[in-house]
């Protein structure tokens, strides 16, 4: 079969319309849950409808769009990706997996292509866990990966995930059928920015996934004693932000100079009571550390648990590190690798492979499922932000590639 490509006005207006729902001056805020994630999940399934997909939306929340294929009992090809944002977020990260597949679909249908295999295109709910610190939360359930730590989530609102789920379509108390059997799906393939500056730096147009980061996530709590900062002398404190600061340089110790894993950073700092002229009485801090290689993840999570108490004892301070979440790595199988690679050769497009430092659902969708990801560059690598870019060409690249992965596979 000739390679097919997509049409790249339509693709990237639906890019520039789903950019708009949840977008402020500090970027965009389509928190999972948010009246900003509904409105852009009703968008795309309005898309879906009108690309002819029959949409459902399964217990734990997750969209779920079926075109049918001439063997309507072969395993499904699935494309997907997620609409939530993280806070002051892109308009890219996982936007442009979910219409890069909407639009593979539309391009199908204008060649009057029907597949052997059906295809289905996936929404995933709250695939940044920045409700609930939960992360790949719809993935991980269609792939049977939840823990007791998500059946019991309470969000920083005290809202519980059952509430939540209710609100989207989901149903906490049936979300165990969320859960897919391997050999359901054919192939799960994921559109993507690479988020890193690998593909922008060398020039090249598509990345084939070679893996995909594993990762771990700490709440660390800091108790030390409010006091009046004007007269407590400097030596009769027990300062939790000066034992916080430590160790958030311990954080950047512990990866830079030890070497023990990829990257490490301390995402949030809540400080109590938070006034100028009370010495902070109680911090909490949100810490990660990734790696493709989970020893090495475990290694930085060691070292952070025999600072933590070194650094209590000279401040003067207790410290609590409880471990929020593990993320495991996930390899991608030379197979899939091998369909992107091909897919990209097809269409006259350079590509290398390429790990990922960020997290994806393809990772969780691993576990019931071949799983493989196509990337597009980040312009100077930046993602996580509003300057987060990816050119209207290599978005249409990318979609592209995973219709023509999607062709690939459907032949085999
Ligand atoms: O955090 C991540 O790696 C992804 O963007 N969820
Ligand atoms: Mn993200
Ligand atoms: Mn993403």
């Amino acid at each position: 079969m000739p390679e097919l490509t997509v049409n790249s006005q339509r693709l990237n207006a639906t890019l520039e319309a789903l950019g708009r729902i949840g977008e402020t001056p500090e970027g965009m805020q389509r928190i999972a849950f948010s009246p900003a994630d509904v409105e852009g999940r009703h968008y795309v399934m309005e898309l879906m409808r009108q690309a002819g997909l029959s949409v459902r939306i399964d217990h734990a929340g997750n969209i779920i769009a079926r075109r049918g294929g001439r063997e309507e009992r072969a395993p499904a090809i699935a494309m997907g990706s997620h609409v939530d944002t993280v806070p002051n977020g892109g308009k890219y990260d996982g936007a442009l997996g979910v219409l890069g597949a909407i639009e593979a679909v539309r391009a199908l249908n204008d060649q009057g292509t029907v597949t052997r295999h059906p295809v289905e295109v996936l929404v995933f709910t709250n695939e940044e866990g920045t409700s609930f610190h939960r992360w790949l939360l719809g993935s991980r359930a269609m792939a049977g990966l939840w823990e007791p730590a998500d059946f019991n989530a309470v969000d920083s609102e005290g809202v519980g995930i059952a509430e939540r789920l209710k609100a989207i379509g989901g149903d906490l108390a049936q979300v165990g059928e969320a859960r897919r059997r391997r050999g359901e799906l054919h192939t799960y393939l994921e559109l993507h920015i690479e988020q890193g500056p690998v593909l922008y730096q060398s020039g090249i147009s598509i990345g084939v996934v070679s893996g995909i980061t594993g990762r771990v996530v700490f709440q660390v709590g800091i108790k030390g004693a409010a006091n009046h900062a004007g007269t407590t002398p400097m030596d009769a404190r027990q300062d939790a932000l000066l034992a916080a600061s430590r160790l958030t340089l311990a954080v950047n110790t512990i990866v830079t100079q030890e070497e023990t894993c990829r990257v490490g950073t301390v995402g949030t700092v809540v400080v109590k009571p938070n006034a100028v002229n009370v010495i902070p009485g109680e911090v909490e801090l949100g810490i990660e550390f990734r790696d493709i290689d989970m020893g090495r993840v475990g290694d930085a999570e060691r070292r952070l648990n025999e600072v933590a108490p070194e650094i209590a004892a000279a401040t003067g301070t207790e410290i609590e590190v409880r471990r929020l979440e593990l993320g495991q790595s996930c390899p991608i199988g030379n197979r899939i690798q091998g369909v992107v690679a091909e897919a990209a050769r097809r269409l006259r497009l350079s590509s290398r492979t390429v790990p990922s430092g960020a997290g994806h659902d393809a990772q969780a969708m691993a576990a019931i499922a071949e799983a493989g990801m196509v990337f597009v560059p980040s312009v100077a690598g930046i993602s996580h932000s509003p300057r987060e870019y990816t050119s209207p060409e290599d978005c249409t690249n990318g979609a592209s590639v995973l219709l023509n992965a999607l062709l690939i596979m459907d032949e085999e």
